[in-house]
């Protein structure tokens, strides 16, 4: 089983952006402990980040026929992209969104999210932590 994590604008700054809401480790940190998890699941797992919201667009065409599963970060693309949610919706690969804060608890413009509805479902608000629950609900999915 393969899986890609995709990662939008920002989250290339993790360690330093903004600590207090998204913790202190940083992109490559969360990649390391992602594909740990990897290995004990035994699936293959591909990471990409983007600050360009049509770079993700194409990544997510590209994934088509190649990964089973994503699992995403869309950051700041998950309140405006119409481009993004419906990439997923295109290429039908079954998506778990997932953020590192509770978007719920913060302003009202992060509450809404344009790609949630394009996914299986969304986990939000455990840190890092959520990275690896999404990689494990996406398995499980696609387990069953
Ligand atoms: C985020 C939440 C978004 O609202 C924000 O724009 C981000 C990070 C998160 O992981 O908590 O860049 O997706």
């Amino acid at each position: 089983m393969k899986i890609l994590v995709l990662n939008g604008p920002n989250l290339n700054m993790l360690g330093s952006r903004e600590p207090d809401k998204y913790g202190t480790q940083t992109l490559a940190d969360i990649e390391n402990f992602v594909r740990n998890e990897a290995q004990k699941l035994q699936v293959e797992v591909d990471f990409y980040q983007s600050n360009i919201e049509g770079e993700l667009v194409n990544k997510i065409q590209e994934a088509k026929g190649n990964y089973d599963g994503i699992v995403m970060n869309p950051a700041a693309y998950t309140h405006t992209s119409v481009a993004i949610r419906d990439a997923i919706l295109a290429v039908r690969i079954p998506s778990v969104e997932i953020h590192l804060s509770n978007i719920h608890t913060r302003e009202d413009f992060r509450k809404i999210s344009l790609t949630a509805p394009a996914c299986v479902g969304q986990i939000t608000g455990f840190g890092a932590d959520s990275y690896k629950l999404g990689l494990i609900a996406i398995v499980d999915y696609l387990s069953k």
